[in-house]
């Protein structure tokens, strides 16, 4: 186990916004997260588990402990003709996972490859892209309760799954900690090329479970800045799902205006989309700026504050609002500062 005191998290999240906490805890076994939760450091003091920091917006110094897991075992655990399940754990940085599975050609989580984080918050935050979510290759998340220590085993349908959420972010939240997920794999050809220009950027070549991934980290190269260089949470904010009525409201006066309906009345749009048209790209605030490749990233040019982050946020959020009558959220967690 690490511990340390006044520790430096600009490293620990990929806004790289300077920021430290007053004590930071790493548990390389189950165990030794067992102990941490029952230590009195922890009963006196706020504490949060964290990943690899890729959706977080520190706005301040946490006067807490902050959790990290190292929990980093790859277990395969059954196998038949067909699937295979896998059980890895909440350490395991996300695209190292999704390498090895592409290296053993095992379908299901290549469109999700280069996303950055780690295993744990893959199954709390049901991340997402190009037309597959970790939820469709999820079968068990495995916890601990943090109130007893005891372990939990929380069935795919019991993780109330939703666009880049589950009941870890809603009606459970900070009750459980991650420490294990088990996927089921397809060990039969099985593509999701469906999304946006992904067969376009596929058509001159076979398609392979290795030639998809490639395809899939070039696009997101292309699109998505890379947080060692240019500090950025991703998406800093999560697409509105509007009601039918307001979308085809919209479609009027913005004939452009993509939409896919979820089937239930209600239609996603890109949040990306409005920002562009409400004239963000590039606009920044002292040095948090709009990426200028993608309007849903809000970057750290060298020396953003959190609360140069905050308040071009919030001014994008408001100038949405008035021109489109939609409230756009982040899809990032603000930390409150407390030190
Ligand atoms: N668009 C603009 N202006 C821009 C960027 C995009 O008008 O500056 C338009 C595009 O033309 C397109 C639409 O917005 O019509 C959607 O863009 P894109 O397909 O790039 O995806 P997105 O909706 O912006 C989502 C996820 C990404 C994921 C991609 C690909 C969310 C919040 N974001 O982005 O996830 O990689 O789809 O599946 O759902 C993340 O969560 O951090 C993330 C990067």
């Amino acid at each position: 186990m690490t511990i340390a005191e006044n520790y430096s998290l600009t490293d620990r999240h990929t806004f790289h916004i300077p920021t430290r906490c007053r004590w930071f805890f790493e548990y390389r076994t189950v165990e030794e997260l067992r102990q941490v939760l029952s230590s009195d450091l922890l009963r006196e003091h706020s504490f949060l588990q964290i990943g690899g920091g890729s959706n977080l917006l520190f706005c301040g110094d946490y006067s807490g402990v902050i959790l990290h897991s190292a929990i980093c075992f790859w277990d395969k655990i059954e196998e038949t003709e067909t699937e295979v399940r896998v059980r890895v754990g909440s350490g395991v940085v996300w695209d190292d996972f999704v390498a090895r599975c592409v290296e053993n050609g095992w379908y299901g989580v290549e469109n999700l490859s280069y996303i950055p984080g780690e295993v744990g918050a893959s199954a709390v935050q049901n991340i997402g892209a190009y037309g597959v979510e970790a939820k469709d290759v999820i079968d068990e998340v495995e916890c601990i309760e943090i109130a007893t220590g005891r372990d939990v085993v929380f069935k795919n349908e019991e993780c109330g799954y939703g666009y880049r959420t589950s009941v870890f972010k809603r009606e459970l939240k900070g009750r459980y900690i991650v420490t294990a997920v088990v996927f089921k794999l397809s060990k039969t050809e099985c593509f999701q090329t469906g999304y946006g220009n992904i067969a376009a950027a596929l058509s001159d070549g076979p398609l392979t479970l290795a030639r998809l991934r490639q395809v899939i980290i070039a696009i997101r190269k292309q699109k998505l800045p890379d947080p060692d260089e240019l500090g950025s949470a991703g998406s800093f904010f999560m697409n509105p799902i509007i009601p039918e009525v307001l979308y085809n409201r919209l479609l009027v006066d913005y004939p452009q205006l993509p939409g896919y309906p979820d089937g239930n009345g209600r239609v996603k749009v890109p949040a990306a989309w409005l920002i562009d048209k409400c004239g963000w790209k590039n606009k920044s605030e002292k040095d948090a700026a709009v990426y200028e490749k993608q309007c849903l990233v809000i970057v750290n040019r060298g020396n953003a504050t959190a609360k140069d982050v905050v308040v071009l946020a919030e001014r994008i959020q408001e100038s949405v609002y008035r021109k489109f009558c939609i409230e756009i959220r982040p899809e990032v967690n603000y930390i409150r500062g407390t030190w």
